[in-house]
């Protein structure tokens, strides 16, 4: 049986390729970036939907037994699309982690870190919808910060100062942040200083990879045995030392 194939506009779907490894490590993992394409979060929604069905296409082809889109803006524009595709096909993809987040500070103040195409979408809004009930939810648009991981800059002083900028207005103000871009996890350390330190952090990964243990289970479709192979690709190749660089840092850091 063929690999799980995981998809992300870049280098960000390593967070969650490392819970998926640390979760299912006899699977083989085919994990493609569109780093030469990145960011997806300022692009039109059509744009996005058609770059996500490109890549799933090709991954399928190449006999990816399941796709994870570790991607939030690419789920956001097109998992319907994927899933109307192919109906037959094991398809997760990822959404902020504002169900958990809510779930554990009630009453609370929250903020939803993520792309400006992840807040945007209709699929974000029903989400908001659901969880706004017991807290105060704020939306803190980052658009810089997925180019700052792209560039391996994870505690620059450049980085500590946009941070300072975008997420100062919300120090000492929320309970808890959802890291909603799977880039963003390789950069907790600096969020966490931005927003003053005592912010719970939450992201999607370990409830994605989850999920995808889940389907997988449920199709008897799971590789057991010896540690499986983690193949690494990106439409920019150049990006494939710092690939290798994420995927090797600790989880939780
Ligand atoms: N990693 C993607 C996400 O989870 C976003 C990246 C981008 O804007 O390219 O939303």
């Amino acid at each position: 049986m063929g690999p799980i194939a995981v998809f992300d506009s870049g280098v960000g779907g390593l967070s969650v390729l490392r819970e998926l490894v640390a979760q299912m490590p006899s699977e083989h993992f085919l994990y493609f970036g569109d780093s030469a394409n990145a960011p997806y979060g300022t692009r039109p929604t059509a744009e996005i939907r058609s770059l996500t069905l490109a890549h799933a296409e090709r991954l399928f082809d190449r006999g990816a037994k399941a796709l994870v889109v570790a991607c939030n803006t690419a789920t956001s524009a097109a998992i319907g699309a994927l899933r109307a595709r192919w109906p037959e096909r094991v398809i997760i993809g990822i959404e902020p982690a504002l169900k958990l987040a809510v779930s554990r500070h009630p009453g609370g103040c929250i903020g939803v870190l993520a792309t400006e195409a992840t807040l945007r979408e209709e699929k974000f809004a029903a989400l908001l919808q659901r969880c706004a009930e017991n807290c105060h939810i704020l939306k803190c648009p980052c658009p810089e910060l997925v180019e700052f991981v792209e560039r391996g800059e994870l505690d620059s002083p450049a980085l500590t100062a946009y941070l300072a900028r975008q997420l100062g207005p919300y120090a000492g103000r929320v309970d808890a942040a959802v890291l909603g871009c799977t880039h963003f996890p390789f950069a907790r350390r600096a969020i966490r200083a931005a927003l003053g330190g005592a912010a719970a952090l939450y992201d999607g990964s370990d409830g994605t990879a989850r999920e995808t243990l889940r389907q997988l289970v449920r199709r008897g479709w799971i590789r057991g045995g010896s540690r499986g192979i983690v193949t690494l690709e990106n439409s920019r190749p150049s990006e494939l030392p710092l690939s290798r660089r994420l995927l090797a840092l600790p989880r939780e850091d």
